[in-house]
């Protein structure tokens, strides 16, 4: 299926006002361009650095953005590095980030990835098919108390001991439909007709552990405060809760002065507000989206515009 990008509207409201005199953009998660070409268009001086992990979506992206081929730099890359990647090709400071998490429907549906548990595929999961650890390394090699944490932390699975120990049994588990059917088995049959396939909340957890998913975030979003511009803006949409707390934190507690304990007498932090919220609570996809794309309905657009004063939180 064709990718089709979440919360354009509102996303492009929020970041084409500081490109509208030219600039940087950077989509960090450049997927097939969905929304870096909707951003070109509507800021046609502005010139994009694209980035994703993934070398097909580059790929593809190079095809979709040809009619913007003057104005666009892609990049392979974890967003991890983006200070980094942006140094190294003297980029920053840029007026704009966008992070469009997860995976993308060409990801999802193919199921040579196996990011799916429809179908049959290898337990892939690799955004980057150079990264060292597939999924099936994760099945097959980590011990039931590890299996356990990953599927009841990522996955946010109440079963997650059961569902450890019935792929303990089953190993060696090759393949996604394989390891559909060990979930499908440990959760108690009076559940599995709730809350959608029995083996979604695994799956994610096993694709969030593979890609390093909640780390990778939580490293990017001070690394994209810091080469913005002051008066620009990033825009995170997230697609699960534990995304969503990790950018919601984040910009909250960026946007305080000093967070020592309300008992210290003086600040000892020194820190100061790098940021503006822009939405206090998330925008949701409208209705009509989200009946007409399904993969819009847990949908959450945070956004904070950068000031022109601040010092760093550091880590959280
Ligand atoms: C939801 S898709 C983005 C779709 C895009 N906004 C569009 O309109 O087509 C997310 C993309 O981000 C990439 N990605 C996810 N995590 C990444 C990371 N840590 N570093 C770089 N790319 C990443 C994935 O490979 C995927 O292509």
């Amino acid at each position: 299926m064709e990718h089709r990008p979440v919360l354009v509207g509102p996303t492009v409201d929020l970041l084409a006002p500081a490109l509208e005199d030219g600039g940087v953009f950077v989509d960090a998660t450049l997927g097939r361009a969905g929304h870096a070409a909707a951003v070109l268009r509507r800021a046609p001086m502005a010139t994009l650095v694209g980035i994703d992990r993934d070398p097909d979506a580059l790929e593809e992206s190079g095809k979709a953005l040809a009619p913007f081929r003057d104005r666009v730099t892609l990049v392979r890359g974890r967003f991890a590095e983006l200070a980094a990647l942006l140094e190294r090709l003297g980029a920053a400071p840029v007026r704009g980030v966008l992070f469009d998490l997860g995976v993308s429907s060409p990801q999802l549906d193919d199921p040579r990835r196996g990011f799916s548990f429809r179908g049959d595929g290898p337990l892939d999961m690799r955004m980057d098919p150079a990264q060292p650890a597939s999924a099936e390394d994760i099945v097959n090699g980590y011990s039931e108390n590890d299996l356990a944490r990953v599927i009841g932390r990522l996955g946010e699975e109440r079963f997650a001991r059961r569902i450890a120990k019935a792929i303990i049994g089953a190993r060696p588990v090759r393949g996604t439909a394989a390891l559909a059917e060990v979930v499908r088995g440990a959760i108690p049959a009076a559940t599995r007709r709730t809350g959608g396939h029995p083996a979604r909340r695994t799956f994610q957890a096993l694709r969030l552990e593979v890609n390093r998913e909640i780390d990778e975030l939580a490293a990017a979003l001070p690394q994209a405060i810091d080469v913005l511009e002051p008066g620009c803006r990033v825009v995170a949409i997230s697609y699960h809760s534990l995304e969503d707390r990790v950018v919601k934190r984040r910009f909250v507690e960026e946007s305080r002065d000093c967070t020592c304990p309300p008992d210290f007498p003086v600040c000892t932090c020194g820190a100061h507000a790098r940021i503006r919220v822009l939405v206090k609570r998330p925008i949701r996809p409208p209705e009509e989206e989200q009946a007409s794309n399904p993969r819009s309905t847990a949908a959450k657009l945070r956004a904070a515009e950068r000031l022109a004063t601040g010092v760093s939180h550091g880590p959280s």
